[in-house]
């Protein structure tokens, strides 16, 4: 740890949390220079759905390269790209009879979220988002102000304005009537709002602290965006490819966003890619490398991520979701039921679920005893008392076993510890 303590930066943080140097990973396992092994719960803050090291996108990045594939390309055309397009097309897009046009940026989440706004800007001329409570949107000044968290806010060091604030639906004051209210004030003329460019929310907020929007709610945002003329967004970049059970979080609740953004576990393998989905009419009003970007052609990730979109081909994946998703939130919701009385509380979908124990404190010493007995988690939400679990959406059943057992022993000795 020498090296990384003497020359790595102050801004260190999840190596904080897991204080070891991790040498090899597969699936949902990795392992340490020291040998020991880890149930990886957190899978890369949920870019591998498709766990470490999938040997088929192992391989068919080995054979891009030695087949002398243009590995960097800026937003020229490649073959990889053409055939990522076209295979997500193929499978995610046209079964749900969606028109989009897909727009890549910058490889990262908040680039995409960047790109997102700007656009809602450009096509509306107006400057103000609607965004929520506890939602994460990234790091970046523009996605930054988006983000609720006081901490990341805190480091921005402008003022990060634009953004009308609402609770999200489960906070308090938040919810379909509070949505409604805010309705019928925009409806007022003299009401002293400012119109706005866009609504963006997480259909699912991840790091906010797991928490599940209903169809009721989301509908209810949508339609206060598109009565004010403004576009809505949906954040899917840690909630979407699969994890919920589905390719996107929001999927058969008949909503019909403008802007969809995409990130982390569309890369496939863990190499970078994010990517917008814009409604054909919102997407005409960008000019030729208007949000440029040195990093768009990542042609290794459209390699890996055309192969991680096989597993879309069927329903094998997702019926596992389903089965291995329900069995985390049951041993979730009996570990809740052991210590009643506490007021923790299980949320979640598919095989992303959480157990909120209400306190910061006891949340970081529960993932501490999980990594010390090989098992790795994020905490999440309000002070980080939101123990999340994301493990790959492929983890095999032992392993899922194991982690949860990890837990449970963890959870048991942090409450000793504090008792
Ligand atoms: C919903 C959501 N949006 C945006 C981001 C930002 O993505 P990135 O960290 O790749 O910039 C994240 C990251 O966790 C996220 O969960």
């Amino acid at each position: 740890m020498e090296t990384f303590e003497r020359w790595e930066s102050e801004i260190r943080g999840y190596c904080r949390a897991y204080p070891t140097v991790f040498a090899t990973a597969s699936n949902a396992r990795q392992v340490d220079e020291a040998g020991k092994s880890y149930v990886d719960f957190f899978a890369g803050a949920g870019v591998l759905n498709f766990g470490h090291n999938d040997p088929k996108m192992k391989a068919a990045i080995i054979d891009y390269i030695q087949s002398d594939g243009v590995a960097h390309s800026l937003d020229m055309s490649t073959t990889a790209k053409r055939t990522f397009i076209e295979r997500f097309a193929e499978l995610v897009l046209k079964p749900r009879d969606m028109d989009y046009r897909m727009q890549f940026m910058g490889p990262t989440g908040t680039n995409a979220v960047e790109a997102a706004l700007k656009l809602a800007r450009k096509v509306t001329k107006r400057s103000n988002v609607i965004a929520c409570s506890h939602g994460f949107h990234g790091m970046t000044i523009g996605a930054l102000a988006c983000t609720a968290n006081e901490y990341f806010r805190g480091a921005a060091g402008i003022e990060l304005g634009n953004v009308h604030r609402i609770p999200f639906e489960n906070a308090p004051g938040g919810g379909v009537e509070q949505v409604n209210e805010l309705r019928c004030a925009f409806a007022d003329p003299s009401s002293g709002l400012e119109p706005i460019a866009a609504v963006m929310v997480e259909a699912i907020q991840a790091e906010g602290g797991v928490n599940v929007a209903s169809k009721e709610y989301l509908h209810a945002l949508q339609q206060l965006a598109h009565e004010q003329g403004a576009l809505f967004i949906i954040d899917d970049i840690q909630a979407g490819c699969g994890r919920t059970g589905s390719y996107f979080s929001f999927d058969g609740m008949g909503l019909d966003p403008d802007i969809i953004t995409l990130a982390k576990g569309i890369g496939g393998f863990g190499t970078p890619l994010a990517m917008n989905l814009n409604k054909p009419e919102h997407d005409k009003h960008w000019s030729p490398g208007e949000h440029t970007g040195t990093f768009r052609g990542q042609d290794l990730s459209f390699v890996a991520g055309t192969v991680a979109l096989d597993y879309f081909a069927d329903d094998t994946l997702m019926q596992a979701v389903a089965v291995k998703g329900a069995q985390i939130r049951e041993r979730l919701e009996t570990l809740c039921a052991e210590h009643g009385g506490k007021g923790w509380q299980v949320r979640g979908k598919g095989m992303m679920q959480a157990l909120d124990v209400g306190d910061g404190a006891l949340a970081k010493l529960v993932a501490k005893e999980c990594f010390e007995r090989g098992m790795l988690i994020g905490p999440c939400g309000s002070g980080g008392r939101v123990l999340k679990m994301i493990p790959p959406l492929t983890i095999p059943d032992s392993d899922l076993a194991e982690g949860l057992d990890i837990f449970a022993t963890a959870l048991a000795a942090a409450l000793e510890a504090t008792a």
